[in-house]
């Protein structure tokens, strides 16, 4: 029996079409579809072009033999499928959960479809319940931490193992709000976007197209 985030991975595979550039989405659940696509390339000789979304989504890629770019090589991404870590009721998401969330914002922003795949603990009626990342450059990082607290939101810094400072791939530092309700998604996003020293957030709303999820009762699609 295959596993909930398998079936989403598989589910999205079915998108992907011959010739296609296809943004590679980064955590458990994107390496699932990524996988699937490595199968298609080897035993249905699928001919496509993958853009990832991150130096481990790389490595996986390039693994199984998926012909890559960067972005910037690319006039622009037929379909990006990448996971989320919660969906609220109107397809507003937060992301980031794996530390990705920069390069996955930008691949989405270059794509014309953009699908999501989770399973069904993933959904609320309203986002709060995962912690809003934020990346930040390191420069001035403390002064943007204390803002957060000053505005109530109970920031906490991504560590690594060792208690230093998580560091992005794009080598920044990522603070997580806990932010129990997020009544307004848009007015947080545009708040932290006008924040310096803010890079980007995992603020996803309204980008994504179509939601695949897997639940007990099996997959069903959300647009
Ligand atoms: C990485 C992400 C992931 O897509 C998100 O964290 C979901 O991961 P998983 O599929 O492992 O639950 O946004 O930055």
């Amino acid at each position: 029996m295959m596993n909930l985030k398998e079936q989403v991975g598989i589910k999205a595979a079915e998108f992907v079409k011959d010739g296609m550039t296809v943004g590679l989405g980064t955590g458990s659940t994107a390496a699932f579809f990524v996988a699937e696509l490595g199968r298609r390339i080897r035993e249905e000789n699928l001919k496509i072009t993958g853009v990832t979304t991150s130096n481990v989504t790389s490595e996986q890629a390039s693994k199984l033999g998926i012909p890559l770019k960067s972005i910037d090589e690319v006039d622009s991404v037929d379909l990006t499928v990448d996971g989320a870590d919660e969906v609220d009721a109107d397809l507003n998401g937060i992301k980031g959960g794996g530390a990705a969330l920069l390069m996955e914002k930008i691949v989405a922003t270059y794509s014309k479809d953009y699908i999501w795949i989770v399973d069904e603990s993933k959904l609320s009626e309203k986002l709060g319940s995962f912690k809003v990342p934020v990346e930040v450059v390191p420069y001035g990082a403390e002064q943007v931490f204390r803002k957060f607290k000053k505005a109530g939101y109970a920031p906490t810094w991504r560590l690594r193992e060792s208690g230093e400072k998580w560091l992005t791939d794009m080598q920044h530092y990522l603070i997580d709000l806990h932010i129990p309700e997020i009544s307004k998604p848009e007015q947080l996003a545009n708040e932290l976007d006008l924040t310096v020293g803010v890079v980007e957030h995992g603020l996803f709303n309204k980008m994504v197209n179509k939601v695949i999820v897997a639940g007990k009762d099996g997959v069903r699609i959300i647009e």
